[in-house]
């Protein structure tokens, strides 16, 4: 028997990752003031989003979900605001030409501020103090004063949230994001490639798709598709304190939604079934994510899945799974399978960067694109073996030209590391990097749609 849910309700389980809030009262103060504000998002774009991610479980869409492991108050600019969005975009348009099907769009943005941590303390030296968990609970700078959780941080959050996604809106709908111009920057990328005759074939064929639509009379100004799109905000739903404060009522339903964003996704640290944030995420109505690692067993994903989505809605439940390279061939297999038997609907996302993570020298984090890019690989060979549909992508990545992963065309070594090295936590694809994962993928999954799938050709 499962308890009755409140928004409240996560108070009453165990629960991981939690700031250690020194006056309780303060932090009270803040939820409530919180409580008080405008929703970020309205319950109808929720549902909207579901309905298209229901699109992407019956493999009819596939998704692309990106932005930076973890958002900064520093960063709270509009040129990063832009050049992330413009990535996306661009990405998104190759991924829609080589898939053949839409591709429904979420950032990792207006929101992404706080972080688990695999420890609780920090030790530089001789001084140990409380772990960095994102801007939203304390400061990076290591000293005693930053480190200390202020519940202030909780409405620069919300303010930040806010300011971000009025841009981002701005942007989907004000002609930025125009296909036309988004093409014309993956020209400029495709000349700017030392593998420059590897992705022109690619970028012409969208030339003249393009030049094709415009002569049937699909221009800018004769549809909306060509001008506009579509834009969600997603992020880990882990602060729940944030959370809970942002949930409404949606007076046109009266279902609970958690209002900070479209699409909220439960961490591979926070994932216990009788835990907070599993009982927070169950009882609100938006399509939310579950992270899904190489511990977890068929069992008890089985059971998360009954927690998460009993009604078997489709688009409600997205498993997010990040198993690294090594292991995904070894590990998704018998998950699928357990999903495939007990008839679940589900969307599949390959998150290629957190099973991928390594250390390079003196604890700086890095990844390599090769292992990204074989993840992504691996991960549609599995699905397409076990005549499953691949739902997509989840990447940490930014429109800035950082050095933070090794590899891709610009060849960056361990050594580069040190140049532009930015992030507040895990390190992201830079904006080159971004593009030609998006241009490989999109490759072979043009490839696929040409051959069929050897659980379909078994038939
Ligand atoms: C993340 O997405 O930044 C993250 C912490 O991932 P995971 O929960 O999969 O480790
Ligand atoms: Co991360």
């Amino acid at each position: 028997m499962t308890s009755i849910w409140t928004p409240a309700s996560w108070r009453r389980k165990p629960i991981r990752q939690v700031p250690a809030y020194p006056d309780p009262a303060r932090l009270k103060a803040f939820e409530d003031k919180i409580r008080a504000y405008p929703p970020l998002v309205f319950a109808g774009e929720a549902r909207r989003l579901k309905a298209q991610l229901g699109a992407v479980q019956e493999g009819r869409a596939i998704v692309l979900q990106g932005g930076d492991c973890a958002e900064s108050f520093a960063g709270f600019t509009a040129n990063n605001i832009r050049d992330t969005f413009r990535v996306l975009l661009q990405m998104a348009v190759v991924l829609t030409y080589g898939a053949a099907v839409p591709v429904v769009k979420m950032g990792r943005m207006a929101g992404q501020y706080a972080k688990p941590r695999s420890s609780d303390m920090e030790t530089i030296g001789d001084e140990t103090l409380p772990s960095y968990r994102g801007d939203i609970v304390n400061g990076p700078e290591f000293t005693p004063e930053a480190r200390i959780p202020d519940p202030a941080r909780m409405e620069t959050g919300y303010f930040q949230s806010a300011g971000t996604l009025n841009l981002l809106r701005a942007f989907a709908s004000g002609g930025y994001a125009d296909l036309h111009e988004v093409h014309r920057w993956n020209l400029g990328f495709v000349a700017r490639s030392p593998l420059v005759e590897r992705y022109r074939d690619l970028a012409q064929r969208i030339d003249e798709t393009l030049a094709f639509m415009s002569a049937c009379g699909m221009t800018s100004d004769t549809t909306r598709e060509m001008r506009e799109t579509d834009f969600y905000i997603s992020h880990e739903a882990l602060l729940l304190p944030y959370e809970q404060a942002l949930t409404r009522i949606d007076s046109t339903t009266g279902d609970t939604y958690a209002c900070s964003a479209h699409f909220l996704w439960i961490g591979d640290r926070t994932r216990q079934p009788d835990g907070a944030h599993v009982e927070f995420l169950r009882g609100v109505r938006n399509p939310i994510g579950l992270k899904v690692g190489p511990t977890m067993d068929p069992d008890e994903l089985l059971r998360l899945i009954d927690i998460l989505n009993p009604q078997d809605e489709p688009g409600r439940l997205t498993l997010i799974s990040r198993m690294g390279a090594d292991k995904v061939e070894r590990s998704l297999p018998p998950l699928l399978r357990a999903v495939q038997r007990d008839g679940r609907k589900v969307v599949w996302l390959c998150d290629p960067m957190h099973g991928n993570t390594i250390s390079a020298h003196a604890g700086v984090k890095t990844r390599s694109f090769d292992a990204i890019l074989t993840e992504v690989r691996r991960f549609f060979d599995v699905h397409a073996a076990e005549g499953s549909w691949a739902g997509g992508v989840h990447v940490e990545m930014t429109g800035q030209e950082v050095t933070e992963c090794i590899g891709g065309a610009h060849g960056l070594t361990m050594k580069d590391l040190g140049g532009r090295y930015e992030t507040f936590c895990d390190p992201r694809l830079n904006a080159e990097q971004s593009l030609e994962l998006a241009f490989l993928v999109a490759e072979e999954l043009k490839a696929r749609r040409h051959r069929p799938s050897p659980a379909v050709a078994a038939q």
